[in-house]
């Protein structure tokens, strides 16, 4: 079978993002980045180049056809992938990246003087919603959910205000899955709505789902474009 992946330039978020209080302390969260790098290590064995943009994770993984941007904060992962969107066929936005930061940095170490101790926090940027906004319709982007309740509506409205062509649902319903864990159980949304559901699988085998996935969307994405060339062919020579 034609394989799709090979050579196609591909940006993956993955990992935590850390925010900092202070010169020690920092705000984040429990995400392992197992998810996006399986799927990164999936993509390479289908002979994808692939840019790797990690924030800090216990995760070793080396590839000539792998390039590694290690960043810590939601700004620096947003700058990074600055850097590369334009360029890319895919992008992945596998990472949890923490929504909100501290407003202000303090310079040495808070102290615990006080009895309470509040930090006002500003939102961060959303990466896939800017790079929804600029994509072009040759290139596809792929979103995570994580979500607790209304799991298929809030995935929808993901797909929708972040101009996904699919959205992988975690599902942290299920013990031992999603954040963390070695285990995985999702579900996946196209922007056609259509909706398919995976076994409980470990990350390695969920990451081949969703390059299947991903590469089925690419061939319908190319199929369609090839399509809309030949019209517009036949539009001119009318
Ligand atoms: N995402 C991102 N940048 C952010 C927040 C999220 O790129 N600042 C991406 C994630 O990598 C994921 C998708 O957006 O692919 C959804 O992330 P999620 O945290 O579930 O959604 P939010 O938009 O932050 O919504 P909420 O936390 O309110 O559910």
């Amino acid at each position: 079978m034609y394989n799709r992946l090979h050579n196609k330039k591909i940006l993956i978020t993955a990992g935590p993002t850390k925010e900092a209080i202070d010169p020690v302390r920092y705000i984040s969260n429990h995400s392992s980045g197992k998810m996006g790098y399986a799927i990164a290590e999936k993509l390479l064995e289908k002979g994808a180049q692939v840019c790797l943009i990690s924030g800090p994770v216990n995760i070793h993984l080396e590839h000539p056809r792998l390039k590694i941007v290690r960043v810590t904060s939601a700004s620096e992962m947003y700058l990074a992938c600055c850097k590369v969107f334009e360029d890319v066929d895919i992008a992945i936005f596998a990472a949890a990246v923490a929504d909100y930061r501290p407003e202000k940095v303090a310079e040495k170490k808070i102290k615990k003087d006080e009895s309470h101790f509040t930090i006002k926090m500003i939102k961060n940027v959303d990466i896939a919603y800017e790079f929804g906004r600029v994509k072009t319709h040759k290139q596809i982007s792929v979103g995570f959910a994580l979500e607790t309740d209304d799991e298929i509506k809030h995935a929808i409205g993901k797909l929708d205000k972040k101009n996904f062509d699919m959205v992988i649902l975690n599902s942290i319903n299920n013990s031992n899955a999603a954040l963390g864990y070695d285990t995985n159980k999702i579900t996946i949304i196209k922007n056609d709505f259509s909706k398919k559901e995976f076994s409980f699988k470990n990350k390695t085998e969920v990451a081949k789902d969703i390059v299947n996935e991903i590469a089925a969307t690419l061939s319908a994405h190319e199929k369609y474009q090839l399509e809309e060339t030949v019209l517009d062919y036949e539009t001119m020579y009318r």
